[in-house]
């Protein structure tokens, strides 16, 4: 393929990175700000708006809605939910800030069109105390034409990579980027930047290999960019072990939220033994997190694992027990039939409004819910700071809650000037999920703008350094393109190595020595070193990376994103000297949770010009009993 690229450039005052939950808030709020003022938002995303991203395929619920009745549900009880959830290491201030919105962003999704569950009142349909039930196959369609509508198709770019960001002197300048369609490189140059990219998958080894490979839970279009962008500014970031191992449905990644929740079910051992009952005493250990109600999400992990690991496998989730239970309450005979009849459309939208494959392999299977029980198991690691994990930016809170020393100046922009981050972008914020992502994006869409009144002039960036970012961008086709003739298999070459094999190394040496599925989530020091020494080489091959046309190279930058993920992730797993989440990962040489030592966030920062990270920890600072 020839390698050469046009250059072009967008000046704009607002870029915002990413067209998900989190960008397409972003761009709703900022162009009703940017319009006021007459300045100018762009939004670009790697994929086409409509379905890119977690959302993809749809949702079924809204996870977090607090409802309107203020007294039943307060936002301090949020903040106290999610604080237990992640083991006392949350960011309060951040977490109280987007609850308190949230509302507002779930009712204007309903406004655009989302289907959400009434009852015979009126009333939306609970799944849990904070979720709400919707029909949201078309849910990304819907926020996507907002975002279109409030900014405009001019100012959207579609299949454009981004790459790297530009920095000048601690001040972001704009981003770097390709087409992944047509021979073009893209130079934005900008006064605020919002970074919402999503997280990462793919970094560990998942459970789906051979012809399953590529299915996970999270997107797999999620590949750190997020992460990469942030570090590679020089941002400050939090929470880098906080990954998250959700429980799914085994092989189809199915959630089981509506389960656990709606249909009130019960998961066991193979042995009909309810882990959560038999291995409860367990809990003590992690007082005053594990006593509380619900169990933490790592926790709720923890006791399925103990009976893993002890061979006392597959865990079922009783899907067919709940069914006929709920069936059951209806005392006459023929409304209880009807009931059945409806829950089981039920059990099945729930998968074909989001994880379709799910659906799929039930019907490959011969399962029918409401007959037979089904697997469950805890997925790969993932990286997501929207969810029950935690990891992303640090950035500061707003000027009436945040505590002085998470205060700088404009809500939830990172320690970078004019860097924002929102949904799985911004760190120690966990449980905001779909609508919570959109709120957040809402919130630095308008902080954005007031960064970019208030700096209007344009930062300056040496011609050197977009050069350097343009070579780099394309550099993968260049190599393909010098050495391809050597060998006859395209993907063996003494001088360079495919995307593919790339990920597959980068896999390997995460889930062997960062406590992958294989090694049951378990680590230590001496596997992570020498899992730093692995990542070293890697990263000096991650140089040679070749690829042979615009989708190669989109591949080829995905795993460059995926490895700083990784590195972020070892040394902060390694800095942290206890196990906190178990349920997430072991470390086998400090077994025990140490509140005395550790109650604390750990962050880490890439100094961008000297080439070094540094670890800190920082304290929690409460703002909620
Ligand atoms: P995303 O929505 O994933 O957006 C990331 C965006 O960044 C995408 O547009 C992507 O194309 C773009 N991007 C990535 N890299 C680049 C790059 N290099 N250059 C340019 N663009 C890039 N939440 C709920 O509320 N309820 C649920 O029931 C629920 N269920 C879920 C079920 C599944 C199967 C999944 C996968 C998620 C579920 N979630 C649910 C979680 C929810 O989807 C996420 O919390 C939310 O989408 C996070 O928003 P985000 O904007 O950070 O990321
Ligand atoms: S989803 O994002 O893919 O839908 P999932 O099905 O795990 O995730 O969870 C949906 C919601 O239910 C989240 O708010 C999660 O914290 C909550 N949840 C799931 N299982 C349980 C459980 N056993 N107890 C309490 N809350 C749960």
């Amino acid at each position: 393929m020839d390698a050469n690229f046009e250059t072009v450039t967008v000046k704009t005052d607002v870029l915002i990175l990413g067209g998900g939950m989190a960008a397409t808030g972003a761009a709703v709020e900022a162009a009703y700000w940017a319009k006021k003022k007459n300045l100018k938002v762009t939004l670009v995303d790697k994929a086409a708006m409509d379905r890119s991203g977690a959302v993809a395929m749809g949702l079924s619920a809204i996870n977090q809605y607090l409802g309107l009745d203020r007294e039943k549900n307060t936002i301090e009880q949020y903040v106290d939910y999610v604080r237990r959830d992640l083991m006392g290491v949350t960011r309060e201030d951040l977490v109280y800030n987007i609850a308190r919105h949230v509302d507002g962003t779930v009712h204007l999704f309903e406004k655009w069109g989302l289907p959400i569950w009434k009852d015979a009142d009126g009333n939306y349909v609970n799944e849990g105390r904070w979720q709400i039930m919707i029909n949201g196959e078309s849910y990304k369609i819907i926020v996507s034409e907002a975002a279109k509508n409030a900014l405009g198709s001019d100012n959207i770019y579609e299949r454009v990579f981004i790459t790297e960001p530009l920095v000048e002197n601690g001040k972001i300048a704009g981003a770097v980027g390709f087409s992944t369609r047509e021979n073009k490189l893209y130079v934005f140059r900008a006064k605020a930047v919002i970074c919402a990219m999503g997280g990462a998958v793919h970094v560990f080894r998942p459970r789906s290999t051979g012809e399953g490979l590529g299915r996970s839970w999270y997107p797999p279009f999620n590949t750190g960019s997020s992460a990469f962008f942030t570090l590679k500014a020089g941002a400050e970031m939090t929470c880098q072990e906080v990954r998250f191992i959700p429980i799914r449905f085994k092989d189809g990644y199915g959630p089981v939220g509506a389960w656990f929740l709606l249909f009130k079910a019960k998961a066991t051992n193979a042995f009909g033994e309810n882990y959560f009952v038999t291995n409860g005493e367990e809990l003590k250990k992690y007082a005053p997190y594990g006593t509380g109600k619900p169990i933490p999400a790592c926790l709720r992990n923890h006791l399925g694992m103990i009976d893993l690991f002890a061979g006392k496998g597959p865990i079922y989730m009783h899907t067919a027990e709940a069914i006929q239970a709920i069936a059951e309450g209806e005392s006459d005979p023929k409304k209880a039939k009807k009931k059945l009849k409806e829950l089981e459309s039920e059990a099945w939208e729930d998968f074909l409004d989001m994880t379709i494959t799910q659906a799929l392999l039930w019907a490959a299977q011969n399962i029918e819910p409401e007959k037979k029980e089904s697997e469950i198991a805890p997925c790969e690691p993932y990286f997501i700071g929207s969810h029950s994990g935690a990891s992303g930016a640090w950035v500061s809170g707003p000027e009436d809650l945040a505590p002085k020393d998470y205060f700088w100046g404009y809500d939830h922009m990172t320690t970078i000037k004019g860097l924002f981050a929102a949904g799985d972008a911004s760190g120690a914020s966990s449980h905001k999920f779909s609508s919570g992502s959109h709120a957040e994006g809402r919130i630095v869409g308008k902080a954005a703008v007031k960064y970019a009144l208030e700096n209007a002039d344009e930062v300056a960036v040496a011609d050197a350094k977009i050069d350097a970012a343009k070579e780099a961008a394309v550099r993968p086709l260049k190599i393909w393109e010098e050495h391809q003739g050597l060998s006859s298999d395209p993907n063996i070459n003494p001088n360079f190595i495919k995307p593919r094999d790339f990920m597959f190394r980068l896999q390997k040496i995460m889930d062997e020595y960062a406590g992958g599925v294989s090694m049951q989530f378990t680590t230590n020091k001496f596997l992570l070193d020498r899992g730093m020494e692995l990542m070293e080489m890697l990263q000096e091959d991650s140089e040679k990376l070749a690829a042979e046309d615009h989708h190669e190279l989109m591949r080829a930058w995905e795993n460059i994103h995926r490895m700083w993920q990784a590195e972020a992730h070892i040394r902060t797993i390694l800095f942290r000297e206890e196990t906190r989440w178990p349920g997430y990962y072991y470390r086998a040489d400090f077994t025990e949770m140490d509140e005395d030592n550790w109650k604390c966030f750990v962050n880490c920062i890439y100094d961008p010009e000297k080439k070094e990270w540094e670890m800190v920890k920082r304290e929690i600072l409460s703002i909620v009993d």
